[in-house]
């Protein structure tokens, strides 16, 4: 009878713990699904781009699609100005420009790698490479890194909203 007794309360205390446990772990699945706190409802994703460094690439994620945002560096910049191609493909937000774009090559749709110490991309999968402002300077890649719709909103970036700069980059045929 004790017996019974001492094992059903240790069935009760197992039993607490182990809902304990399941808890924690619903509650950590639920974590990990929801969305960042960047990502907004309706598909927008707003970026505060006074966080990023220069030559320092950070991928971020809009729509399920990785975006690579690459703050140029003072001597970036510099380059970029000797071509009026790479220029044009710059965002400016404050006194910083960026390039912001979709990560998947445009070959096959692999994820180029960044390269800090000679600032451009590789795509491992075919050989392309792209420079710093994601250009192609290496076929097989038919034309640069995608620039997903953006509009600047003071520091902000939001991803997925057309703003004047983007529509511009559009008209221009500087991205699909
Ligand atoms: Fe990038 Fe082919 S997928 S070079």
């Amino acid at each position: 009878m004790e017996n019974n007794s001492r094992r059903g309360f240790m069935g009760k205390a197992f039993g607490a713990v182990a809902g304990v446990g399941a808890v924690a772990s619903l509650y950590a699945m639920k974590k990990s699904w929801d969305p960042l706190p960047s990502v907004k409802a309706a598909g927008f994703t707003t970026l505060d781009m006074s966080g990023y460094e220069d030559n320092v690439l950070v991928t971020e994620k809009w729509r399920g699609k990785p975006i690579f945002v690459l703050k140029q560096s003072p001597k970036m910049l510099e380059k970029a100005k000797a071509n009026p191609k790479d220029l044009e493909r710059l965002i400016q937000v404050g006194d910083s420009h960026f390039i912001v774009c979709v990560g998947l090559c445009t070959h096959l749709g692999c994820i180029p790698g960044y390269r800090p110490e000679t600032e451009d991309f590789l795509c491992a999968c075919h050989g392309g490479m792209y420079d710093g402002t994601a250009l192609v300077t290496k076929a097989p890649p038919p034309r640069g890194l995608d620039i997903p719709p953006f509009k600047i909103d003071g520091n902000n970036l939001i991803l997925g909203e057309a703003g004047d700069e983007y529509k511009k980059m559009k008209e221009t045929g500087v991205t699909l």
